[in-house]
């Protein structure tokens, strides 16, 4: 089955964790995309929606559903997001779209967090998919110099800019089989913002699309 439709299906399902009056925060990507279309159709039972990116606030927007800022938010009920690499721990790498500080801050600040995923982003361990990380633009260089001690190899990412105004560093060849040390270590490195290991915080479900229907983990 194509993935696009896997895509639609999963966000399709986590539709179904929406309940009356809730504060939503929304992630950022082409699997959230499709969970945007569907929350249409509940933009009168909802209380109030906080968006990952601009990318996502354009999106809802455009489907007629207003969106707040966080900080006029006390809390936020449920979060869904899409992810670059699930493992079996439920924990996630993100930022392929380069939302992954957004994405981190609505996931701590949120009481449930759904991951929607199709079956391609099921690893047993996390690091085929580069790893991103948001850097503060004159620390691009001896971050990356850092990221070489820890044994990565970084890669600018070229004509891309944060939302917050920084760049990112795309990090192939880490090991990765301590996902949460590693989280913490990386975010030690000054002028790295964050990175995009979700392993301390790792979501409550994950909604795995499959040929044969969607799995909960
Ligand atoms: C955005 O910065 C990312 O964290 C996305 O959640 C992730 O890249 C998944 O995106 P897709 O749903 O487009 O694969």
């Amino acid at each position: 089955m194509a993935n696009e439709s896997l895509k639609q299906q999963v966000a399709t399902a986590a539709l179904k964790y929406i309940k009356d009056d809730m504060t939503i925060g929304i992630g950022t990507g082409t699997t959230v995309h499709y969970f945007i279309e569907g929350l249409k159709n509940y933009r009168h039972r909802i209380d109030a929606v906080v968006a990952s990116s601009i990318d996502t606030q354009n999106k809802l927007k455009n489907v007629g559903i207003p969106v707040v800022e966080m900080t006029s938010v006390n809390q936020i009920d449920l979060y869904v997001d899409g992810a670059d690499e699930v493992n079996p721990h439920k924990q996630l790498i993100k930022g392929g779209g380069g939302a992954l500080t957004r994405e981190k801050i609505i996931a701590y600040n949120s009481k449930q967090f759904i991951c929607i995923v199709d079956e391609t982003k099921c690893v047993d361990i996390l690091g085929q998919f580069p790893l991103p990380i948001e850097v503060i633009p004159m620390a691009r260089s001896i971050v990356a110099r850092a990221l070489v001690q820890l044994g990565g190899n970084p890669v600018y990412r070229e004509n891309f800019i944060t939302d917050n105004q920084n760049i990112i560093l795309d990090v192939n060849g880490l090991d990765i089989m301590q996902p949460i040390a590693l989280e913490g270590e990386l975010n030690q490195i000054p002028g790295v913002v964050s990175n995009g290991l979700f392993a301390q915080k790792t979501p409550q479900t994950v909604l795995v699309a499959k040929n044969n229907g969607i799995t909960e983990v």
